[in-house]
């Protein structure tokens, strides 16, 4: 992992930074120094994480619902009144869509997965950006994916979602450059993470398959989120903003009809 010691003594609120991409994440930026809070729907899994991170580190966790704009501003009220400042947000909380065929999809499954992806990401960028803009500093780092690239069936809500967050991290990031503030994504392929190992484990993700679609050959690991992620959160950043930036082995790169990866596949 690169260093950046600008991050030692900043403070991180990462949604659904209890599991997977964003647990990734609030272990790498608390290794950078960083006071970091967890914020999950597991409340239980949320305190986990935040004790894991290290008891001395001023680490935070709490439980509530990116959907919910109560459960949001109550998040940022106690991470103003315990730090006075948050300079890293990453939106990573998320569900999985129901890969159901369009005419059996369910509008309240629809409305849910857009509520907490795109919905959630909205809200807690809303809450933070006050404090960031009077700093004049912060880094927004929203969870894109292949879906809100490419067109994926059975994935209408989960993709639209995604799609949506590539562009409010264009019309955030255009509006708030000037302050200081900096808003990007991440949009990666299919990363060995709970999220994924379950889609796999039910059936509904082709590991040996997805690795052949893979110019890499291999699924990727939170931690290669993560080192973007951080990198992001850095002011080696400084420049870039309203990115949407692939972490997926070159999976949205390949454009031909045959498979990308013909290695062995151990
Ligand atoms: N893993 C992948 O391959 C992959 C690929 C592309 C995009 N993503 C995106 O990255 C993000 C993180 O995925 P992951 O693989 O780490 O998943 P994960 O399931 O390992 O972790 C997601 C976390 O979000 C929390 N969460 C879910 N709904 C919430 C809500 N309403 N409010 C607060 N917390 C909530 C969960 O409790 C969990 O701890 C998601 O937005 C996902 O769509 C993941």
């Amino acid at each position: 992992m690169a260093s950046y010691p600008e991050l030692q003594g900043r403070v991180a609120l990462i949604t659904g930074g209890a599991s997977g991409l964003g647990l990734a994440a609030a272990r790498s930026l608390a290794g950078q120094g960083m006071r970091v809070a967890v914020a999950d729907l597991d409340a239980g899994a949320a305190e986990r994480a935040a004790m894991a991170l290290g008891p001395s580190g001023g680490h935070l966790a709490f439980s509530g619902d990116v959907a919910s704009q109560g459960d949001v501003h109550g998040w940022v009220a106690a991470l103003l009144a315990r730090h006075g400042r948050i300079d890293v947000l990453i939106n990573s909380a998320g569900i999985p869509d129901s890969f159901l065929p369009t005419v059996e999809q369910d509008v309240a499954d629809f409305r849910r997965l857009v509520d907490v992806h795109l919905t959630g990401t909205y809200l807690v960028t809303q809450a933070v950006a006050p404090t960031m803009l009077q700093q004049g500093r912060g880094s927004v780092i929203n969870l894109s994916s292949v879906a809100g690239v490419l067109g994926l069936a059975r994935r209408n809500a989960y993709s639209a979602a995604k799609a949506g967050i590539g562009m409010m991290t264009r019309t955030m990031g255009c509006e708030w450059a000037a302050r200081g503030v900096r808003v990007n994504a991440i949009a990666p392929g299919y990363m060995l993470t709970p999220f994924a190992q379950r889609l796999i484990d039910e059936g509904k993700l082709d590991a040996a398959r997805l690795r052949r679609r893979t110019p890499a050959g291999r699924l990727g690991t939170a931690q290669h989120v993560a080192e973007a992620m951080t990198f992001l959160a850095s002011d080696a950043a400084a420049f870039i903003t309203g990115v949407t930036l692939p972490v997926d082995g070159g999976y949205m790169a390949w454009g031909a009809a045959s498979d990308a990866y013909e290695g062995p596949l151990d």
